[in-house]
């Protein structure tokens, strides 16, 4: 869910709707905005896009300096319009809009209805705001001291915003485990669960950490934490830009950004890499190196696009560090009881930084005494926050809820990490070290080079509009890159795809291919060439429809298949930073000729910060 509010002197309503479109990547189930209307609240809300929230009110007088929004991914309650947020109490005095789960609501559902409360939703967000009315009530208390007893008995995460018919003109913010970041401008203060809605107006923000919470009254920000305990916000400068968060000339922001990626992947190696002077430095890691290389195994957690970086990262360190790599979904790991020692490294991807089931990883290997390095994408994000060192992505934001941009540059930060490492205990000489340096600062060039094949691509796109299947084959570095294909298809396109190594279709899905069945081969000219050109044999043998992607110049495949794709000639070690660029177009091109919408694909979030 993301959420956004606003007091100071501009019209409200506007300014929130704006902010949610932007967060919409977010969730985009629901969506509402509370107001203050000449002392009366009122609440719009609407099932569907903010644009039917938006068109639900056209043409009304709204006027506001002070609202509340939220754009919602159901937890709680099918989307419609009475699980939309903003909630309110019994006494429609107080709205709350709220990113998070909190776990015991039944409980404390069961006591107030026993009290005569009355619900209309099925949301516990509505419990919460109820919740705080009644301790409100009973104790006397003023309103922030009962939110903050109210949030001591809550078991759950959330990031909240609160607005009340009784203090025009006062916002109050919580966060646990959801991101809030305020906006501090002139007279006015903006909430948001990230800055793209506030960059336009102030470039001047406090992220709110873990059990504060944040009280504007009378145009002054005070932060205290649960227990009355004040701190000095202390206000950062937004280092994002406008542009990066438009589309900028582009239909959708998923192909702006598979664009981008000559830039964003520069960009994640920028002041890392010195090619020509054969250096490389990780400032934000190093003084975790040595506990790096000196590491007996290193786990990674991730979830979704996250996780296949994390499945190349595996292929990586093992090949150049000679370390020991374990690869979990963060979801399956934070059950177990796994066995982490003090001198593992835990590596955590995520690209939002936001992930609730990343997060919760990371803390149960911290309690077990691993050291935590964060790769994440968003600066100043929880998983970047809660890790002991870490390496930023710098792709810039992706809002395309498909991600491209993120994972070539998750790969380059985990290439340069592993090199850096394998220099370091010398598992490499310096000859293929340089040589590999050389080689990722040709990389940019390089993907701008398999964008040639765009118009070939969605030729190819075209001719596998309406396939109801897909497979997607690989072997070694190209696996991930094979699972990363097919979750791309299945994303935007809702066609049913797997990934696989190609080895293991024998086993199973090999029984799957008929003449209608088209099979993405990554068949790249690396140690797996010659068994790959086998299992393309296998394929062709059973009448499936092959499309290849193959290295520029091979004349071999091209005569076994149906459709070939050239990727430039690289080293092995980089080569799904390029490979993976048609599979990302490919599922791009094959979901706008769909009509489906590419940004946000029904079911998804991008940021997924409940478990
Ligand atoms: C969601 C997104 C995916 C993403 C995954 C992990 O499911 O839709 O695109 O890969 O979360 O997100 P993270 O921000 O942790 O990389």
């Amino acid at each position: 869910c993301g959420i956004v509010a606003y007091v100071g002197e501009r019209d409200a309503f506007p300014l929130i709707l704006k902010g949610l479109k932007r967060l919409e990547y977010r969730g985009y189930d629901s969506s509402g905005i509370a107001l203050l209307e000449e002392g009366e609240l009122n609440i719009y809300k609407k099932k569907g896009k903010v644009a039917d929230l938006e068109l639900q009110n056209a043409g009304k007088e709204l006027k506001s300096t002070i609202g509340i929004g939220h754009t919602r991914w159901a937890t709680h309650g099918v989307p419609n319009d009475v699980n939309a947020h903003p909630h309110y109490s019994n006494d429609k005095k107080l709205a709350i809009i709220h990113n998070g789960i909190i776990e015991n609501y039944a409980s404390i559902k069961q006591n107030l209805i026993s009290k005569g409360h009355v619900f209309f939703s099925d949301t516990d967000t509505e419990v919460l705001i109820h919740f705080i009315e009644d301790i409100q009530k009973e104790t006397g208390h003023c309103l922030e001291d009962a939110v903050k007893l109210a949030l001591k008995e809550v078991v759950g995460a959330y990031a909240i915003v609160i607005m009340s018919v009784d203090h025009p003109g006062q916002l109050i913010a919580a966060r646990k485990g959801s991101p809030l970041v305020i906006g501090v401008g002139e007279n006015e203060f903006f909430f948001a669960s990230d800055a793209t809605p506030i960059i336009e107006y102030t470039k001047n923000v406090v992220y709110l950490d873990d059990y504060e919470v944040a009280l504007v009254r009378d145009g002054k920000l005070t932060i205290q934490n649960l227990d009355n305990t004040e701190t000095v916000p202390y206000i950062q400068k937004l280092e994002m830009e406008l542009e990066t968060i438009e589309k900028g000339g582009y239909d959708h922001f998923m192909i702006k950004e598979i664009f981008e990626q000559p830039r964003s992947i520069a960009d994640s190696m920028r002041g890392r890499l010195n090619a020509a002077e054969a250096q490389l430095q990780l400032g934000g890691l190093s003084n975790y190196m040595d506990k790096l290389v000196a590491a007996d195994r290193i786990v990674i957690v991730g979830c979704g696009t996250s996780w296949h970086a994390g499945l190349v990262a595996e292929y990586l360190f093992e090949e150049l560090a000679r370390v020991n790599v374990e690869v979990e979904y963060a979801s399956e790991f934070r059950y177990r009881n796994p066995v982490i020692k003090e001198n593992d490294i835990v590596i955590a991807i995520s690209q939002s930084g936001e992930t609730a089931d990343t997060l919760a990883a990371i803390e149960l290997a911290k309690s077990k005494g691993a050291t935590i390095f964060g790769i994440c994408n968003v600066v100043g994000s929880s998983i970047a926050r809660a890790s002991h060192a870490g390496a930023y992505t710098h792709a810039g934001p992706e809002i395309g809820v498909a991600s491209t941009k993120a994972f070539t540059a998750q790969v380059t930060v985990l290439t340069l990490m592993a090199l850096a490492v394998a220099k370091k205990k010398g598992t490499i000489t310096d000859e293929v070290f340089e040589r590999l340096l050389a080689e990722l600062d040709n990389i940019p060039s390089k993907v701008n080079k398999v964008f040639e094949s765009a118009t070939k691509i969605k030729e190819i796109a075209f001719i596998f509009t309406y396939a109801k299947n897909f497979i997607y084959l690989g072997r070694g570095l190209n696996f991930p890159v094979a699972l990363e294909g097919a979750l791309k298809l299945k994303e935007i396109s809702y066609i049913h795809a797997e990934g696989y190594p190609a080895a293991e279709m024998k086993h199973g899905p090999i029984a799957l291919i008929d003449e209608d069945m088209p099979v993405v081969f990554l068949a790249t000219k690396d140690s797996s060439y010659e068994k790959i050109v086998s299992n393309i044999q296998e394929v062709k043998a059973r009448k499936g429809r092959v499309i290849a992607i193959v290295t520029e110049g091979d004349t071999l495949i091209p005569t076994m298949v149906d459709f070939v794709i050239e990727v430039p000639d690289t080293h092995e070690v980089l080569t799904p930073l390029l490979s993976v660029i048609p599979l990302q177009l490919l599922s791009y091109y094959i979901a706008v000729m769909r009509g489906r919408n590419v940004d946000q694909p029904r079911n998804l979030a991008k940021s997924v910060t409940v478990e």
